[in-house]
């Protein structure tokens, strides 16, 4: 039987070829020392050096073997870079001895091919899968004369175009080292005219789309705000100026980290472009004792030649089966309603048992308790660190929600902001010391509130139990979990003088390590990841969450843009979408319910608006969107998303969901603005099977799924604002 994934090393060429029937990835390893990029792309059957340049000795290119004057690292296409030794472009390891001297003469010393998966320590990571083959290829380097270890670490899987890198140090001396950039890949294309698409956004305008080609000079974006952050997540891809939403290579880069990271494109002399991505260097550094092992994060690269789609469904289908907490990843998710939008604040027992009442005849699933439950708080300024209930709004406490919502059949949950604590909070007049803060300077305020020092052990210990008991006490089926500011004032006051540079490290370290622990514990709750929305919206927290929100900002215009975006990265499961009030809270834009529905609808859908305060129309509205919506949740869930018009780049926007037998699809098609100068929308849906027919439900129109596919739909145009088409596409027998 043919093997699903391989990994082969041959001695004669000295390649290792890595490969699945989705691509291949080569490397070579020049002159048994030094490890070179050769080739990754559709999957080859053997490679011979095909595409390799003439190699050409240049003026200032430094020689590692006199006699071949014309092999310099400079010229070379590799797979990790130390900084000074002949390869001026950036290094993805920088390692600093105790003497002051950079280290890093990198030499091949040995490989080993596994039949595992290989796990960083203490971070997130893709999970093998029962039954699935997966291989390992770790190759070791060394520096002799300063005795370090670098492993970089490939990891494939039989049914998915990721490779799974990571980078691992160990000090192999008896001297500590400082690691002070410590990337997860690097990779050296030879390829020309690529484009580089990576996103940027910020609070209520997250993942906004860059499409830019890369000219001569360093490219790069990141974080050093404690967070992954809306500005830029970190992904980027490669792409050629013809690659489309549908056609085209994609050879794209997602790290599987919630911190500071980089990531950058670098276009050299010999119009060589290099890509790395990792832990973000600005502030970091790592003392690493001997004897110890610095792992990176997991960076996941991934190539297409379907276009944009092509990766999304890759990264969908790779978090959905092999990152997602395996007991989510399948598994229905309840329709929600927030309190926030409808309550901000102003929240109390009278209110949320009215709320309760009211979801459960509407057909919600679970009502959330977002902020103002604790403490004494009643606005942004106090008690976060008082995870007690407020005794004013819920003199009760909270178990007479619980008891009601079971009673009316559905579930509760709950808001927490675990990470942050407020000058007025009997937390922080306990323990003053427990907040990040830099000696002698007054941490600033964001939000009003400052950050526990999560790299203090005994501060997350504190933070488990807490949580802990809280879920033990009351059966809570949801959290949602916030963070709201970045990080200033990054120190510790356990960490000393030679160790400040790993406080954003160790704060993400401990953070993972509650989550892990918590999520062990309660493996039923199910966790919604937030931060102003998504601020932090990564495969790292995805690894414990399976579902983020993804925007405050609930505005069914600008959420177009915002899930086109966001889906790029994550599957639609992953993205929180929720119908809120018009006019819109953020935008004061008025959108109707039609449109507020369809945009949430293809993702994990929800409300947040004052279901207490309906017109009759309103609930009619909502009570036949829920009918509706409950009767597609499976087969949009378990669907596969394709992209299908850019809100980034026109005037409407479309989505649609397929299922994977192509015999059911719901299309979603969203107008910004009515023209009078367009007689019809075009719309191509590539997605479907050219064997099959179709009937478009709406209209009971018949046609081929490769007239659909190539001469496309027409869609006569709907007046009013923000209109919208919805439609259902079923695949019939019978023939045209
Ligand atoms: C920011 C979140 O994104 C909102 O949904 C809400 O939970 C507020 N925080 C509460 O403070």
């Amino acid at each position: 039987m043919k093997e699903k994934i391989n990994i082969r090393y041959d001695d004669k060429h000295q390649t290792f070829h890595l490969s699945n029937r989705k691509f291949s990835y080569i490397m070579e390893l020049r002159e048994s020392t030094w490890l070179l990029h050769r080739y990754w792309g559709p999957k080859l059957s053997a490679y011979y050096g095909s595409n390799q340049p003439a190699a050409v000795k240049r003026t200032f290119a430094a020689a590692l073997i006199p006699e071949i004057p014309a092999f310099s690292l400079e010229m070379e296409p590799q797979e990790f870079s130390c900084p000074h030794q002949g390869d001026y472009r950036e290094p993805s390891i920088t390692l600093r001895r105790e003497d002051g001297c950079l280290a890093g003469r990198m030499q091949y010393k040995s490989h080993e091919i596994t039949d595992t998966l290989h796990v960083p320590t203490g971070l997130p990571h893709i999970r093998p899968q029962e039954g699935k083959s997966v291989k390992t290829l770790s190759i070791h380097f060394l520096d002799v004369v300063s005795s370090i270890q670098l492993t970089l670490h490939y990891s494939i899987l039989e049914d998915s175009a990721a490779i799974i890198r990571s980078a691992q140090i160990t000090n192999l001396g008896n001297s500590p080292i400082w690691v002070e950039r410590a990337l997860s890949a690097l990779i050296d294309t030879i390829y020309s005219q690529e484009q580089l698409v990576t996103f940027y956004g910020t609070h209520q305008k997250e993942f906004q789309l860059s499409r830019q080609d890369i000219s001569h000079g360093r490219f790069s974006i990141g974080s050093v705000r404690g967070a992954s952050s809306p500005q830029y997540p970190p992904f980027a891809a490669l792409c050629t100026p013809e690659t489309t939403e549908h056609t085209g290579d994609v050879r794209a880069f997602q790290l599987i980290y919630s911190g500071n990271h980089h990531v950058s494109a670098e276009r050299d002399q010999y119009n060589h472009l290099r890509i790395a991505i990792g832990i973000q260097p600005d502030g970091f550094c790592w003392k690493l004792l001997p004897g110890e092992s610095f792992h990176t994060p997991q960076a996941v690269l991934t190539y297409s030649s379907q276009g944009f789609n092509g990766m999304s469904q890759e990264f969908h289908k790779l978090f959905s089966e092999h990152l997602f907490p395996p007991q989510w990843s399948k598994r229905k998710r309840p329709i929600l309603l927030n309190s926030w939008e409808m309550c901000y604040f102003d929240v109390s027992e009278e209110k949320i048992l009215r709320v309760i009442q009211e979801a459960a005849e509407l057909g919600f699933e679970l009502v959330v308790l977002d902020d103002g439950w604790f403490g004494h708080r009643s606005n942004s300024k106090s008690s976060l660190g008082d995870w007690t209930v407020n005794p004013e709004k819920f003199p009760n406490g909270l178990m007479p929600l619980l008891k009601y919502a079971k009673e009316k059949g559905i579930q509760f949950g709950i808001w927490f902001e675990p990470e942050m604590i407020s000058i007025d909070s009997a937390l922080m007049r306990t323990h003053p010391d427990w907040c990040a803060q830099i000696p002698g300077y007054t941490p600033l305020l964001g939000r009003n509130q400052l950050v526990l020092d999560l790299t203090r052990q005994e501060i997350q210990d504190y933070l488990l139990e807490m949580l802990t008991n809280f879920l033990k006490a009351y059966p809570i089926s949801y959290v949602k979990w916030d963070m709201n500011r970045h990080i200033t004032d990054p120190g510790s006051q356990d960490l000393p003088q030679d160790r400040t540079g790993e406080f954003f490290h160790r704060y993400i370290l401990g953070l993972y390590r509650i989550l892990e622990e918590l999520t062990a514990r309660f493996p039923d709750v199910l966790f919604e990841n937030c931060s102003s929305g998504g601020g932090r919206f990564d495969a790292g927290m995805s690894f414990y969450m399976p579902q983020t929100w993804c925007s405050d900002n609930t505005d069914a215009l600008d959420r177009q843009a915002i899930q086109y975006g966001a889906s790029y990265l994550f599957p639609p499961s992953a993205i929180t979408a929720h119908v809120s009030a018009v006019p819109n809270h953020q935008t004061g834009r008025q959108i109707p319910f039609a449109a507020r529905a369809a945009v949430s609808s293809a993702f994990n859908m929800g409300y947040e608006l004052n279901i207490l305060e309906l017109s009759s129309e309103d609930r009619g509205q909502i009570l036949t969107h829920l009918a509706e919506y409950k009767a597609e949740q499976e087969f949009l869930f378990h669907g596969e998303f394709y992209r299908l018009h850019s809100p980034f780049t026109g005037n409407d926007c479309a989505w649609m969901v397929a299922n994977i037998e192509k015999t059911r699809a719901i299309v979603y098609f969203f107008v910004r603005e009515y023209d009078t100068a367009t007689l019809s929308y075009l719309l191509k849906i590539p997605y479907l099977n050219p064997e099959k027919n179709y009937v478009v439900k709406n209209t009971r129109q018949h046609f081929s799924g490769k007239e659909l596919i190539c001469a496309g739909l027409a869609i006569q145009p709907v007046q009013g604002d923000y209109p919208i088409v919805k439609l259902e596409l079923n695949a019939e027998d019978t023939a045209l």
